[in-house]
């Protein structure tokens, strides 16, 4: 039988904030080209498995990180690891859409600006491939020097996805993307999801279960801190091994997200 390919592994790992652990024993794995899905109470270290993957909490006093998080193999925490080249290649979209003050233009071409200015001419095809694999060209195409902030919520957080699409990561982690959107942009997110699957791998941080089984190949479940079950999306939604997952899972079929 062939080895599932993880892009991104986690191996009994442990984060503490001030030497108070919020992840603990944590193994996990993320399917290449899938969307996993990490589901779990508010509290239960969601974000923080995220902001793990990336890095983003290097700055952050008294982060501290025990046992292995690989990238393609690698230890991402070793010592060689240049973590501007690793947020490159593990892009992050937040849960309230992050435009910078500038042309939207500007904002889908920003991450390009930074690691390969020399490609300057080739930013508008650039731009345009980005805008066109969000949804976002038709709507854009001819105000694309105006404020990004003169869009939508809906449109903002496409061009954000865009802007993370440019530098054409593996892995594009998402913190609960779609929960300050109406209905009609979470709906464009998703399918969006769906599409970005072909050539990325994603992890999808959701409340929404009804989101997690439209979109999520895999599901993570945290609960406390811990990893308490992770297989298949649908078959931990029918048939979940722990008590404690179907408690969760069986409200997805409830309007509101879970908390
Ligand atoms: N920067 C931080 N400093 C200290 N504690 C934090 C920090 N960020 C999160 N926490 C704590 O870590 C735990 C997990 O938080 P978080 O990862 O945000 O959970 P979730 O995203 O599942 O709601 C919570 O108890 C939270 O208070
Ligand atoms: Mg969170």
């Amino acid at each position: 039988m062939s080895k599932i390919k993880n892009v991104m592994e986690m191996d009994n790992a442990a984060i503490f904030y001030n030497g108070k652990p919020v992840l603990d024993k944590v193994c996990c794995g993320f399917r290449v080209n899938a969307v996993t899905g990490v589901v779990g109470a508010s509290g239960s270290g969601k974000t923080t498995l995220l902001r793990t993957l990336s890095r983003l909490n290097d700055r952050v006093g008294g982060f501290r990180v025990h046992g292995q998080v690989r990238l393609e193999g690698h230890e991402i925490y070793g010592n060689g690891t240049d973590v501007y080249q690793l947020r490159r290649r593990v892009g992050m979209v937040f849960q309230k859409p992050v435009v910078f003050p500038k042309s939207i233009f500007k904002n889908a071409v920003f991450g390009l600006k930074h690691l390969a200015p020399e490609m300057k001419k080739e930013f508008p095809q650039a731009a345009e491939r980005v805008l066109r694999e969000v949804f976002l060209w038709d709507e854009v195409k001819d105000r694309l020097h105006k404020p990004a902030q003169t869009l939508s919520q809906g449109q903002q957080q496409r061009l954000a996805i865009a802007r993370t699409l440019a530098v054409d990561p593996e892995i594009i982690l998402m913190d609960e993307p779609t929960s300050s959107l109406d209905p009609k942009s979470s709906t464009a997110i998703e399918e969006l999801i769906v599409s970005l699957k072909n050539r990325h791998t994603l992890v999808l941080v959701t409340h929404h279960l009804a989101q997690a089984r439209r979109v999520c190949d895999d599901l993570l479940f945290l609960n406390e801190g811990t990893v308490w079950e992770q297989g298949g999306c649908l078959e931990m939604f029918e048939n979940p091994k722990r008590k404690e997952t179907h408690e969760y899972l069986s409200r997805w079929n409830v309007d509101e997200p879970a908390v």
